[in-house]
């Protein structure tokens, strides 16, 4: 299978964001199970400085969009089994930044052209092309539109990889012509238009053969307007060809056995190690050196969507529990200020660092006990899963990739890697930070067959790339993947195909469905959602059959507050509550079966309900 990967970023070369480290890390995951992969990204300045002269160059040629006449370079690189192109164009590319510049439009109209145009150039013809968010969104368009006039273009399936649909790439529709060189039918028919926008995100997603978000509950999500940034509609149009594979981490770069950045190394047989991190995360960032003491950590950018309103609302209440905490990321001004001004309010016991520091970053994720993640969205998230492998517990708000990676804690029965909360709802949070803090305090020997079970976990990137393969084998008919466990997965019937339930983590422990009611006004589930009208293939129908473009436009009941999960629940619990729910458990562990069977019994009345009221 060949197939060329196309992203604005990727690890080594150029990163803002979790974008940069899926890109570096699958298309090398997806070469070892045996795909013949290129990756092409664009020639940044930071990528010459740093790269430059490790770079071949192949050849150049010219792009024309609209008017414009545009060189391109083309450069390559060998590394981990992929080869890696890069379009140069110093025009649009030579500059500091990646992202943020005005003609950001243009930029990636000629990148997503380029691509096109240069695949002649490229040392396969590929099978597939998987883009990634709306910088390269234009490709799935451009192949389709070249595709009217030559019919080579018609072969190549394509993939568009959705990381967060926030960012949409939305235009006015008159510069359709001037910036893009599309004419003026792929917004008449709606194809292109959302809102009154061009909108190349949804025209990418109308126009590839498979959507992919970065994981199971991601895919669900965006069929809702809570999520989905006003795609909602789209998206459940297309929920036919919607599917969410889970990311992976670099597991040999996050090794706590082995990683040469953190102060001792440690396993979850011998966690020693752990503890010298521990106090040497507490000296440098000036906490009080308590061994027992449970540090609570975030590493995150100050954004509103990483649920920090939460925090703001509990954060006193959060210290008056025995715990320290530690904050790390840049952002937004008001949460910076506020962090800022809490950190002196409580010296010793909370420190923040406002700033982007790998090498604190590190010393965070082997140091800390608790590593907390209140979302209000997280399409996949990467960092819970780098903190489970160091042992460090997530607390998490139940959405996206949090919701598919951690399972909450039952200590009566030892299930669950981690933490988790459901409501939108400071007092939830509250609640689960002090069961963590007083499980780590009161019951060590729980709490840490809980940290075994969150380092055992498996997050590589062999198992989401097999998903890939899959997906890879619908679009094109081929007779893929190789591996034995795939196959069993490709005997299911076609529409268990289904990326949500196949893709999800096998084993999750009966309370995440409980809890997984979250947002109270979620609409139906996937199969109930899927419009009926919608069985012809992308391809032939897209143009011809699509809805005029208002009616996407999502209407008054979708503009409504609707998903707005849940209703706030009292924010204070008292201490007591608190240690009781963990001498609970603890009494359940010393195994109390009377109680157990009682808490099961209503768990189960509890589900029941849940089910019968859907
Ligand atoms: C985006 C998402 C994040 C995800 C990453 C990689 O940054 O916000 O949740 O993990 O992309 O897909």
């Amino acid at each position: 299978m060949k197939i060329l990967y196309v992203t604005s970023e990727a690890v080594p070369f150029c990163k803002t964001g979790g974008l940069a480290d899926v890109a570096g890390s699958l298309p090398p995951a997806l070469a070892e199970q045996g795909a013949e992969v290129a990756v092409v990204l664009p020639l940044y300045e930071r990528v010459r400085d740093r790269f430059g002269s490790q770079l071949k160059f192949e050849c150049y040629d010219y792009v024309d969009l609209a008017w414009r006449h545009n060189y391109c370079g083309l450069f390559s690189m060998e590394k981990d089994g992929v080869t890696w192109y890069f379009l140069d164009n110093e025009q649009y590319f030579n500059r500091g930044a990646l992202y943020g510049q005005s003609d950001d439009g243009e930029r990636f109209a000629f990148f997503s052209r380029a691509v096109v145009r240069m695949l002649d150039h490229f040392k396969f013809w590929p099978e597939v092309i998987n883009c990634n968010d709306w910088q390269s969104a234009l490709v799935p368009i451009y192949l389709k539109d070249d595709g009217v006039r030559d019919e080579r273009y018609r072969s190549i399936k394509t993939v568009l990889t959705i990381h967060n649909i926030e960012y949409q790439g939305r235009y006015n529709p008159y510069v359709l012509g001037e910036l893009f060189g599309l004419d003026a039918g792929w917004a008449k028919d709606g194809t292109i238009l959302l809102d009154g926008d061009a909108n190349l995100l949804k025209g990418a997603v109308l126009c590839a053969d498979a959507v992919n978000a970065v994981s199971p509950t991601y895919a669900n999500e965006l069929k809702m307007p809570y999520f989905a940034h006003r795609m909602e509609g789209v998206m459940r149009r297309c929920s036919d060809k919607l599917y969410g594979v889970l990311n992976g981490i670099d597991m040999k770069l996050y090794d706590p056995r082995t990683d040469g950045r953190i102060l001792k190394n440690f396993s979850a047989e011998d966690m020693t190690g752990k503890d010298a991190c521990k106090a040497e995360l507490q000296r440098m960032v000036g906490l009080r050196e308590e061994p027992h003491t449970p540090i609570v950590a975030m590493v995150s950018r100050l954004v509103s969507h990483k649920g920090l309103d939460l925090i703001c609302e509990v954060l006193h209440d959060m210290m008056e529990l025995p715990m320290q905490l530690v904050v790390l990321g840049t952002g937004d001004q008001r949460y910076e200020e506020f962090f800022h001004w809490a950190a002196q309010q409580y010296p010793g016991r909370m420190t923040v660092r406002l700033d982007y520091n790998e090498d604190l970053s590190m010393a965070i994720y082997a140091g800390a006990d608790l590593f907390l993640m209140p979302s209000k969205s997280e399409p996949c998230g990467l960092s819970q899963m780098i903190a489970m492998r160091y042992g460090t517990v997530p607390i998490v708000r139940e959405t996206g990739g949090l919701k598919d990676t951690v399972q909450p804690c039952e200590s009566w029965r030892d299930a669950g890697n981690g933490f988790s909360f459901a409501n939108y709802s400071s007092g939830d949070m509250l609640h689960v930070i002090r069961e963590a803090v007083y499980l780590y305090k009161d019951y060590p020997d729980v709490f840490g067959r809980l940290r075994q079970r969150a380092m055992s976990g498996d997050f590589s990137w062999a198992r989401s790339a097999r998903e890939y393969l899959r997906i890879y084998a619908t679009i094109t008919g081929q007779a893929w993947p190789i591996h034995a466990d795939t196959f069993r997965a490709a005997e299911a019937p076609a529409k268990e195909d289904a990326p949500a339930e196949e893709l999800a983590p096998a084993e999750e422990p009966a309370p995440i469905e409980e809890l997984a009611a979250a947002p109270v006004e979620e609409p139906a589930p996937v199969e109930e959602a899927t419009p009926a009208e919608e069985p012809t293939p992308v391809e032939e129908s897209v143009l011809a059959e699509l809805p005029i473009p208002d009616e996407e436009a999502a209407p008054a009941e979708e503009a409504a507050p609707a998903g707005e999960p849940v209703v706030e629940k009292p924010a204070k619990k008292t201490r007591k509550t608190a240690s009781k729910s963990a001498g609970k458990s603890a009494k359940a562990e010393k195994k109390t079966e009377k109680k157990t069977e009682k808490k099961t019994s209503a768990k189960k009345g509890t589900a029941g309900k849940k089910k019968s009221a859907e």
